[in-house]
């Protein structure tokens, strides 16, 4: 895929498995590029947008019961939309745009977790992203038991639920998507940078930072 040069913008992406916390970091990551000066979007997938913030209440609603290639084609049909609506036209505008989890969460679940074909998914990535891909990506390794542990914690003390549809999966399948996340970023070093999650939030921004120059 081609990297986000063609337009202004700096396209950067923010990976983990459950419980890593990119949410907060990708939050903390904006809120250190706006004191930069610079106009930041972040948005997330599966969301973003209207009709892809829908599809998301599918995909993690546990009442959904959707076979692989269903959830594939649902993550790439929000993904396309997203793409159009949201994140083209920020990058055309110059925009550094930070995305929680993109193309490389469905490497990692659909084709780790849900055992689909890779290629297929690369193929359907490539379709659905125009061909656009991060300049950056940091990938937030965690231990997959404790990370799940985490997340389904935090969901029993917001929500009072036992966890998304996604979250109810197995250890081993949390563990095969750690895997995929991993091979990723071995293929493709020079974008993915992979930072063990730290003992806070800040510790782990910090890590992140360092690797902000090199795109910026
Ligand atoms: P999260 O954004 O709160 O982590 O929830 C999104 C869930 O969707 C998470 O479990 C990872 C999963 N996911 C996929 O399985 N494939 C994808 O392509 C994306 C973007 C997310």
């Amino acid at each position: 895929m081609e990297k986000m040069k063609k337009n202004k913008g700096i396209f950067i992406t923010i990976e983990g498995g459950e419980g890593s916390g990119k949410t907060t970091q990708s939050r903390l990551l904006k809120e250190y590029l706006e004191k930069l000066g610079r106009k930041v979007l972040l948005t997330r997938e599966p969301g973003g947008t209207l009709f892809a913030e829908s599809i998301r209440k599918i995909l993690l609603s546990p009442d959904s019961r959707l076979v692989p290639l269903s959830e594939l084609f649902l993550y790439e049909a929000a993904r396309s939309q997203h793409m159009e609506e949201f994140i083209i036209p920020a990058l055309k505008a110059g925009k550094v745009v930070i995305c929680d989890r993109f193309t490389d969460a469905t490497v990692a679940y659909q084709g780790y977790g849900r055992k689909l074909d890779i290629k297929l998914i690369n193929r359907l990535n490539k379709e659905a992203t125009f061909g656009i891909s991060p300049n950056l990506t940091i990938y937030l390794d965690i231990d997959s038991k404790k990370g799940l542990n985490k997340a389904k914690f935090l969901d029993k003390e917001s929500y009072g639920s036992d966890g998304d549809r996604i979250e109810r999966e197995s250890v081993l399948f949390h563990n095969n998507v750690r895997k995929g996340y991993l091979n990723q970023a071995k293929k493709c070093h020079k974008r993915i940078k992979v930072i063990k999650t730290q003992s806070t939030p800040l510790k782990t921004h910090m890590l992140i930072r360092k690797y902000l120059d090199a795109v910026l």
